[in-house]
C-alpha cells in the first residue's frame, strides 16, 4: 500500500501533476488517508462516477456494510461526533429519503430564483464593509469579510437563524476548515458540544415561537408525524449550516483567485456576464473545492474496474481527480469559461449529489458580478505563491486571500 500526499502546500496549489501520477497506476488504488486511515481511491472519471451512482453496491452507511462503526466514523469516537455527523450524508435510503426530502423545496431553482434579489442586497451590504476596510487598511482579507459571512448570512436566513449569533458560526465553521488530524477533531469537541446545544436551544425556541425558516419548518414537519427524532434535527441543522457555508466559502474564494490568475478569461467574463454561468461552472471542475466525497463502504463482496472488493471496504471517491481526467475533459489543466459541455462532478452524482448546488451556483454567480462590477482592478495583495493552504484532507481551501481593489 503506498503514501499518497493529499495534503501538502504543493498538492493543494496544483493538485493536476498529483492526479496525473496516480491514474497511470490504475483507476482505483489502495492507500491511507490521515482521519480515515485504510482506504481505495478513485483516480479517474469514470470510476468515480459508477461508484457514486451505484448506491446498491457502494452505500455511505457503514453499518449496512457490515462495519463496526457509526456514521462513517469510527466507533470509538464521542458521542457528540457521531451524532451530529449522522446526517442524511451518512445514510442509505429509505432514511436517505426520507430526511432529504424534507428539505429539497427550499432548495428548487424557483425557490432559489426568489432569493436573487436579496443575494445582491446581502452581497453590497458586505462589499461596502470591504470598501470601508481596503480604504483605511489599503488591503482586506477577502475570505474573512466576504467569502465566509457572505454565504453565512443566506444559509442563516435559510433557516431562520438569529442574525446576531452569525459571527459565531464563521468562527465554528473557520475553525472546521482546520481539523486536519483525528487529534484535531477531539481538540474541536468542547466546541461541537457547545454547537449541539446552541441547536438544541433553537429548536426548543422554534416549537414555542414559530419563526420564518426551515428550523421551523423541520420542527413542524416533526410535528405533523414526519418521525425525525429529536438527535436527526440537530444533525439536520448541522449539516445544513456547514454544508450549506463552509463549501462556499472555498468556491468564492478558490474561485476568485482562479479568475485573477487568468486575466484573459477574467477580461471575457468583465465584458460579457452572461458568460458568469458558465464560469462558476468551470470553477466548480477546475478548482474543486470539495475534492471528495464521504467515503463509500461495499455492501457485499464484488468486483470494479478487475479489483475484487470485500464487504465492508471504503472507497473515496476523488472529485478533483475526475474533474482533472483527460478521457473526459479536453485540456483539463486549461481554465476556460466556455467550456462546453462542462459535465464536472464538483457536486458529487447520484442520490447524494448536493441539495445545495442551485443556491451555491446563484451565491458565486452574484458574489462575482457584485464584486467585479463595483472593483473591475482588484488584484491580489501578495504574490499567489505566498498564500498558505488549509491542510484539511478533501478540501482546498484558503483561510485567507489578502485583496487590493485597485492597483
Ligand atoms: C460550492 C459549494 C458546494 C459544494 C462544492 C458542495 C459539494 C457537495 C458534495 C460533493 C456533496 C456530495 C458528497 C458525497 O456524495 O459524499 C454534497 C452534498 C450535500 N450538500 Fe453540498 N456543496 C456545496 C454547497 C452546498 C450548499 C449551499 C448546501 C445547502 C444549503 C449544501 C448542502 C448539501 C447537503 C445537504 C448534502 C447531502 C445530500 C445528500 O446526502 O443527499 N451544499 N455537497
Amino acid at each position: 500500500m503506498q503514501k499518497i500526499d493529499l495534503v501538502s502546500q504543493d498538492f493543494k496549489r496544483n493538485p493536476l501533476p498529483t492526479f496525473a501520477a496516480l491514474r497511470e497506476q490504475g483507476p482505483l488504488i489502495e492507500t491511507r488517508l490521515p482521519i480515515m486511515g485504510r482506504t481505495r481511491i478513485t483516480t479517474d472519471y469514470e470510476t468515480t462516477v459508477a461508484v457514486l451512482r451505484d448506491s446498491e453496491r457502494f452505500v455511505t452507511s457503514a453499518h449496512n456494510a457490515g462495519r463496526k462503526q457509526y456514521a462513517g466514523m469510527q466507533w470509538w469516537m464521542p458521542r457528540t461526533i457521531t451524532t451530529l455527523a449522522n446526517n442524511m450524508l451518512t445514510k442509505d435510503d429509505p432514511d436517505h429519503r426520507r430526511l432529504r426530502k424534507l428539505a429539497e423545496a427550499a432548495f428548487l431553482r424557483r425557490s432559489v430564483d426568489d432569493m436573487q434579489p436579496r443575494l445582491e442586497q446581502l452581497a453590497h451590504t458586505l462589499l461596502d464593509q470591504v470598501e470601508a476596510i481596503a480604504k483605511r487598511d489599503g488591503q482586506v482579507d477577502f475570505v474573512e469579510h466576504f467569502a465566509r459571512p457572505f454565504p453565512l448570512a443566506v444559509i442563516s436566513e435559510l433557516l431562520g437563524l438569529p442574525e446576531e449569533d452569525r459571527p459565531v458560526f464563521g468562527k465554528w465553521g473557520a475553525a472546521l476548515t482546520q481539523t486536519n488530524s483525528v487529534l484535531a477533531v477531539f481538540r474541536f469537541l468542547p466546541l461541537l458540544r457547545k454547537m449541539y446545544r446552541y441547536f438544541e436551544r433553537q429548536f426548543e425556541e422554534c416549537r414555542q415561537n414559530p419563526r420564518p425558516g426551515l428550523l421551523t419548518a423541520l420542527v413542524q414537519a416533526e410535528q405533523a408525524g414526519d418521525q425525525l427524532s429529536h438527535e436527526e434535527l440537530i444533525a439536520f441543522a448541522f449539516l445544513l449550516l456547514f454544508a450549506g457555508h463552509e463549501t462556499t466559502v472555498h468556491l468564492t474564494s478558490g474561485g476568485l483567485l482562479t479568475l485573477l490568475e487568468h486575466p484573459e478569461q477574467k477580461a471575457e467574463l468583465l465584458a460579457d456576464w452572461s458568460l458568469v454561468g458558465g464560469a462558476v461552472q468551470e470553477a466548480l471542475r477546475f478548482y474543486c473545492p470539495v475534492q471528495m466525497t464521504k467515503p463509500r463502504y461495499i455492501r457485499e463482496d464484488t468486483e470494479l474496474v478487475g479489483v475484487s472488493l470485500r464487504r465492508g471496504e471504503m472507497i473515496s471517491a476523488i472529485l478533483a481527480a475526475a474533474n482533472l481526467d483527460p478521457a473526459e475533459f479536453e485540456n483539463p489543466g486549461h481554465f476556460d469559461i466556455r467550456r462546453q459541455p462542462n459535465p464536472h462532478v464538483a457536486f458529487g452524482t447520484g442520490m447524494h449529489v448536493c441539495l445545495g448546488m442551485k443556491l451555491a451556483n446563484a451565491e458565486v454567480e452574484t458574489a462575482f458580478r457584485c464584486l467585479f462590477t463595483r472593483f473591475p482592478k482588484l488584484e491580489l495583495a501578495i504574490p499567489s505563491s505566498e498564500l498558505k493552504w488549509a491542510k484539511r484532507i478533501g478540501l482546498r481551501g484558503l483561510p485567507s486571500l489578502p485583496i487590493r481593489l485597485s492597483p
